[in-house]
């Protein structure tokens, strides 16, 4: 892919695919965070102009427009802070934002200047003053590798309820991996927080599978749900990764139901592949593989809950619970796991459901 030079360029059918999930996602964040914080913030760091060249919204119109459809469900203020590199981008994005009516309770800044920078500084001074960053979610969108320092990232999900989405550019950092300037690799050492990503190019195996894996373990140590998506065409190439990683059960599972709605018809779509030993792709019935999953997890525990295996599919999978709801009426049916009639409340199952207090068994 290479980097526009105009001041918008033409929407690809894979960033479709991407302002898709987050607008999804945001129609599920805004209300969840927007109705019990006073203040929450939506950061579009490597925000564009806003709009493509044929006209399609750019993800800060996305953001607005979501929120303002759910304003009357956020009472809270929620601040917009977007910022963007490049002038001329900065000033049509200003008129885009000029043109939407926003109401009272939000408040719309639009900064020039480079995302590690500014938002470095403001994190600086809520740190110095032994403040919490309000509740964050940050799109860090960038067409390469440089000015994303993992440091950063660290520091925004050390704050409660702070989320980041950011595309990561595995194919340009693994062709730039032995670049001879050193201001390049040193782009890439920032952006993992330590050599470790540089030390990959003299190592065995395929580097992009490991500067993946690198990378979702370094998110993994500062955040507790790491997802990590894999954009696929039609032909099944790889285009690029999105990484979500949040401390939030509810955020990991909102952004997981925003993956299972993208259009499987679409050009482009996604696949979960945060199990390296399984790529989950969303249009795929899971039954099968997700009631093998389930049963190699819990088989050997001897009588275990359904909230076990809810959480465990919820928390450690890329399947919802309606996914294993089939998957356990499957195994059911199958005769390969037993349920009892009681539950752990003492009160009668009901034939085909698996609620949290169900008692199961597996053969
Ligand atoms: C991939 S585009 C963003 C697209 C936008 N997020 C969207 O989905 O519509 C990346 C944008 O970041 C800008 N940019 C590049 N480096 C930057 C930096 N260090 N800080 C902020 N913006 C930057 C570029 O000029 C470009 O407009």
């Amino acid at each position: 892919m290479t980097t526009p030079k105009e001041t918008l360029w033409e929407l690809d059918p894979h960033t479709k695919a991407k302002h898709e999930i987050l607008r999804r996602y945001l129609a599920a964040w805004f209300p969840i965070l927007g109705t019990y914080n006073s203040r929450i913030v939506y950061i579009d760091g490597f925000s564009g102009p806003g709009r493509y060249k044929n006209g399609e919204p750019g993800s800060p119109t996305i953001a607005l427009d979501v929120a303002v459809n759910h304003r009357k469900s956020t009472t809270g203020e929620i601040v917009f802070w977007f910022i963007e590199e490049r002038d001329d981008r900065l000033a049509h994005l200003k008129q885009e934002l000029a043109a939407v009516r926003v109401p009272a309770h939000f408040k719309v800044t639009a900064e020039s200047g480079r995302f590690h920078e500014k938002f470095g500084k403001v994190l600086g001074s809520i740190e110095a003053d032994k403040n919490a960053l309000a509740p964050t979610f940050a799109f860090i969108d960038p067409f390469g590798f440089s000015g994303i320092p993992f440091s950063l990232i660290e520091r925004l999900l050390s704050h409660k309820r702070c989320e980041a989405f950011i595309t990561f550019m595995v194919d340009a950092i693994n062709r730039f991996l032995e670049h001879p300037e050193d201001k390049v690799v040193q782009h890439i050492v920032e952006a993992f927080g330590g050599d470790e990503a540089v030390k990959i190019a003299k190592g065995p195996g395929d580097r992009i599978v490991k500067l993946r894996e690198l990378y979702q373990s370094k998110l993994s140590s500062v955040a507790k749900y790491v997802r990590f998506f894999e954009m696929r065409d039609r032909q099944d190439r790889t285009q690029y990764y999105m990484f979500f990683a949040t401390n939030s059960e509810l955020g990991h599972l909102k952004m997981k139901e925003a993956m299972w709605k993208v259009d499987p018809d679409g050009d482009f779509r996604f696949s979960d592949a945060t199990n390296p030993g399984q790529l989950v792709l969303f249009e795929a019935d899971p039954t099968k593989v997700l009631a093998s999953q389930v049963r190699d997890q819990f088989r050997a525990k001897g009588t275990i809950t359904g909230f076990q295996v809810r959480t465990f599919v919820e928390n450690r999978t890329a399947y919802l619970k309606k996914h294993m709801t089939g998957a356990l009426k499957q195994e059911e049916e199958s005769r390969s796991l037993k349920v009892e009639a009681i539950k752990t409340d003492g009160k009668r199952r009901r034939a085909n459901t698996f609620p949290d207090e169900a008692r199961l068994t597996w053969a």
